[in-house]
Order: C-alpha cells, then structure tokens, then sequence
C-alpha cells in the first residue's frame, strides 16, 4: 500500500468506521431524541463514492472496515457496497463487517454472508419486550431476536453491544450475559457516552462498568484475557458459561493511547476521535477535480489533528461533549 496512516503520537490506524446513513428505525433514548433532525439526503455521498473512500482507505493501510449507521441496513443499497468491499478480502482488506440494531439482519444475514461478512455486532440492551418499546420508542425486539437467530444460523459470530443503564437494564445485566454466553454470542457492555442532546440527562442512567464488573463477580468468575477484535474492549472469559465478555469503558478506563481508529460519517465527514471536533471534509476532496490527491491530503491533514484522547465526563446540566450524535458518526 501507499504511505500507511500514523498519526501524530504515532498510532497506527488501521480501523475505518463507515457510516452510510445517520438514518436509524428505532429512537433509542440515550442516542437520540424523538424527534431527531438528519443529515439532509443530498448530502449524502452516493455508493460509488463510499466504494471510492473505502478503496483508497485500504490503500493507506485500513485493514478493517466496520460499516455503522445510525442503522446500516436502513439504506437499501447497502449490500451492493458490501459486496463490492468484499472483494477486497484477502486482498489489503482483512475483516469486512457491520453493527446493527438488527431489526433487519434477518433479511440480510444471507448476503452479508456471501459477500464476505463473518461477524457482525448487534446491539441489544434488554430482553425484555416492553422495556425495549420503552428504551427505542419502538416495538421490534422480536425481529431483532429473529435477526440475531438468522445471523448465527448462517454462520456470521455475532457480539451482542449492550449499553448499560442505571435503572434501565442494570439488574437484567447478569441474564444477558449468562444468555450470550449460553448462545455462542461474544458481548460487550458500554459505558454511556455524553454525545448529543438527548430527552432527559443521560447522567441519571450512567452506570460505570467497574461496579457492574463487580455485580458480575458475584455471580460469575470472570478471567481476563488479553484476546482482542481490534475494537476498544477489553475482555475477560466468563468459565460459567465459556463466553467472552467485553467491556468499554471510555469514562472509568480510558483506552485512547491505543486507538487504532478514525470515523467517516454519511455526507463524508471524517471525524478524527469519536469525541473530538476535529475533522477533514473528504465529500469536498471527492468531488474535487483531483480527488486522488485531494483524500490522499486530506487522510493526512486527519493524521496531524486527531487528538491525544476524549475528555467525556457526566455532569449534570452540562452540554455534550459534542453536539452531534454518535448515531452521526456510527459510534
Ligand atoms: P469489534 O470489532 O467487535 O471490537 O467492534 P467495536 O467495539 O470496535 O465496534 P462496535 O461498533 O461494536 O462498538 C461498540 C461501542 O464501542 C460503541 O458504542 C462505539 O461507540 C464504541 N467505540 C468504538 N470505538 C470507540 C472509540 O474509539 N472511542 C470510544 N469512546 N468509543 C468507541
Ligand atoms: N453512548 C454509548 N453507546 C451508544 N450507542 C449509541 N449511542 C450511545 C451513547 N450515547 C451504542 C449503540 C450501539 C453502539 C454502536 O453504540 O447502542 O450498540
Ligand atoms: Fe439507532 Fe443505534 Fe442510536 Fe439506537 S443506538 S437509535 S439503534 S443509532
């Protein structure tokens, strides 16, 4: 490949987060607001563009892309994109996959599957019907169910994602776990991250993931163990049930010092650190008369203002970290 991407406190970055759409189909209530205002539709940059970024992205060294959303598999066209990624497996690219909220992963399993994909992360908070109504505003957690079903039937591993909530999910932590584990699912827990101005404060439902841990141990032995996705978790083995259990831990651990990662939104913005403001407008560069040159500037000028590390916090009152959305930046 060309030059591979370092950035100024000599991190490689190696991981590309694509988001194709910032448009999801549930509203859950620690991401955004009911009423939620979008990117607008011109913006957003077509198939071809977005196959265009990711092949010049694996040229600077990207190994792994991870396409997001808001909810990936809202935009229709997504699979054509997918399929024309994957034919870059084996060839610069080596994992290919996607995180979803799964409402239609099992429509989609199949294709991902033959174009490629091996594992995709399904993000799930509850178990629980009517809480799940409650938390995404919408009633689809049988679909999801039967998405998650779908995926591991036709071969793709899937990581549960569950953000933990105080007084939301916190006592159902435990069952999802024992649940995961007994189903073949790795899963990760998330600490609540201050991205975006929701309804209420996220505030009153941060739950830091150490005092989970420590629920967990009296319920289960967990060992640590130094496997890795490449992602920001940081595992252990639950021996009850032989699953692997990740946590993220942005506010009580953070893991900046070894992000290998930079983020690509819908309409092309590329955002250097999920919590930062700092980005390059790669739509511009695309768009330009010598788009080679102009992303391959641009992926530059993104390796010399991607900052040391976040500094979310939860403070009553205050405004976000950042005013966008991590539904805008696929997380
Ligand atoms: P794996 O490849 O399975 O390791 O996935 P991943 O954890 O990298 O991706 P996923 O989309 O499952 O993300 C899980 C959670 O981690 C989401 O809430 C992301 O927002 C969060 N996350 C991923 N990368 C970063 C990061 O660099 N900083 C912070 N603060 N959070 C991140
Ligand atoms: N803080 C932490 N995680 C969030 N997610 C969405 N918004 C937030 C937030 N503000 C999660 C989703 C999904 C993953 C990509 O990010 O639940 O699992
Ligand atoms: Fe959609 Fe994911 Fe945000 Fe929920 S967390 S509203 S599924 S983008």
């Amino acid at each position: 490949c060309s030059q591979p991407l370092v950035d100024a406190f000599q991190r490689r970055i190696s991981y590309l987060r694509l988001s194709v759409t910032d448009r999801c189909d549930l509203r859950c209530s620690y991401c955004m607001p009911e009423r939620m205002t979008f990117l607008p539709k011109k913006d957003v940059l077509s198939l071809e563009e977005l196959h265009k970024l990711g092949l010049a992205f694996i040229d600077r060294g990207i190994s792994k892309i991870r396409l997001t959303g808001g909810e990936p598999l809202v935009r229709r066209d997504v699979i054509e994109l997918v399929q024309a990624l994957g034919r870059k497996l084996g060839d610069g690219l080596d994992e290919l996959t996607l995180t979803t909220n799964g409402t239609r992963l099992e429509e989609f399993a199949q294709p991902l599957f033959e174009a490629g994909v091996r594992r995709v992360n399904v993000s799930l908070d509850t178990m629980d019907g009517a809480l799940f109504e409650e938390l995404s505003r919408r009633d689809r957690l049988l679909p999801v169910l039967r998405g998650i079903a779908e995926a591991k039937r036709v071969g793709l591993k899937v990581k549960i994602n569950t953000v933990a909530l105080k007084d939301i999910n916190q006592d159902e932590i435990p069952f999802l776990v024992e649940w995961a584990g007994a189903n073949g699912h790795d899963m990760t827990l998330i600490e609540v991250m201050p991205l975006g101005e929701v309804e209420g404060e996220r505030v009153d439902h941060y739950l830091p993931l150490p005092a989970v841990r420590d629920v967990l141990e009296e319920r289960f032995t967990l060992t640590d163990i130094a496997d890795t996705t490449g992602g920001p978790a940081r595992y252990v083995r639950v021996e009850e049930t032989g699953g692997r259990l990740g946590f993220i831990t942005p506010l009580t651990n953070n893991f900046c010092a070894t992000c290998n990662r930079i983020r690509v939104t819908a309409t092309g913005e590329l955002y250097a650190c999920l919590g930062g403001a700092e980005k390059v407008d790669l739509r511009a560069a695309l768009r330009s008369d010598a788009p080679d040159a102009n992303v391959a500037a641009a992926l530059d000028e993104a390796m010399r203002i991607k900052p040391e590390r976040h500094h979310f916090n939860h403070v009553r009152g205050a405004a976000p970290a950042q005013p966008r959305h991590m539904s805008v930046t696929g997380g």
